[in-house]
């Protein structure tokens, strides 16, 4: 009888494992079946071997490109470099990139290594480029003010914040004032893994100001991009192991609605609307 009881249990368990397993395997869309496109109107941009996370469009047709980035369980093309902000102008004809040079004592570049990015222009025409950095695997927001005539980022400021722990994307609505996900809830690197595979969704959503820091949406299975609408009413939230795009309703208090949930199915060049 006894024996009974354990061979059950030791069925139940395997079951369970299994079972978890195969959603695990289904949330890292591990069986995805990858076929080649053609794509007649691209041309292979040369200078970012490295990879690249993110790049903002401004209005003018100046591009900035975040490239390096070092992350845990990603290969990293240039393990011994640090990352760069690459500049591209896309009203040329045949865009090339420039590495853009980042000037400011306090700076340090040997451990910069940028993730997502983001700009903000204020009224006298001053675009800041805001950066996700992961020194040393740490998480901060370098603010950079962008000068043009120099090819350079002047360093203004290093934001860290107990809410900003593992922040993966952020979108500026101000010089010092943004939204950012958090990609992992737990920083030691053990507890992250463990929180990835048993599927917790404990990634979340940050408003970030010089006065005011708050959640403002959670239980995410890895909250990644972020952006905002044009018009700045919505908030838009990519949720990568649920496969799935949040929007947000965005209030003057910088508080978040959810409004809708858009499943993303397949990943395809074809209109599916
Ligand atoms: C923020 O604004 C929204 C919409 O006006 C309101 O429903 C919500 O209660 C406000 N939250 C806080 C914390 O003030």
């Amino acid at each position: 009888m006894a024996k009974l009881l354990v061979l059950t249990l030791l069925g139940l368990g395997l079951a369970l494992f299994r079972d978890h397993r195969s959603s695990y395997q289904t949330r890292l869309n591990a069986f995805r079946e990858v076929d080649p496109v053609e794509l007649p109107n691209c041309n292979l941009v040369k200078g970012i071997e490295a990879g690249s996370e993110d790049l903002e469009i401004l209005p003018n047709g100046l591009a900035f490109i975040s490239s390096g980035l070092k992350y845990p369980g990603l290969k990293s093309f240039e393990p011994d470099k640090p990352g760069k902000i690459l500049l591209m102008d896309l009203n040329e004809e045949d865009p090339t990139v420039l590495e853009l040079r980042i000037i400011g004592s306090k700076f340090d570049l040997s451990s910069f290594n940028p993730h997502g990015i983001s700009t903000f222009t204020d009224e006298d025409d001053t675009v800041y480029l805001l950066v996700v950095n992961h020194p040393d695997l740490k998480s901060t927001v370098e603010l950079f003010q962008f000068q043009e005539e120099e090819k350079s980022l002047l360093h203004l400021k290093t934001i860290r914040h107990k809410l900003l722990p593992n922040m993966n994307d952020i979108v500026a609505v101000g010089p010092e004032h943004f939204y950012a996900t958090n990609d992992h809830y737990f920083v030691d690197p053990y507890l992250k893994s463990w929180e990835v595979y048993l599927g917790l969704a404990w990634s979340y959503v940050v408003y970030y100001s010089p006065n005011d820091v708050q959640v403002v949406a959670d239980g995410f299975d890895f909250a990644n991009g972020i952006n905002i609408s044009p018009d700045g009413k919505y908030v838009y939230v990519a949720e990568s192991l649920a496969h799935k795009i949040h929007v947000y309703e965005k209030h003057t208090n910088w508080t978040l609605t959810p409004l809708k949930v858009r499943r993303i199915n397949t990943i395809s060049l074809q209109n599916d609307n």
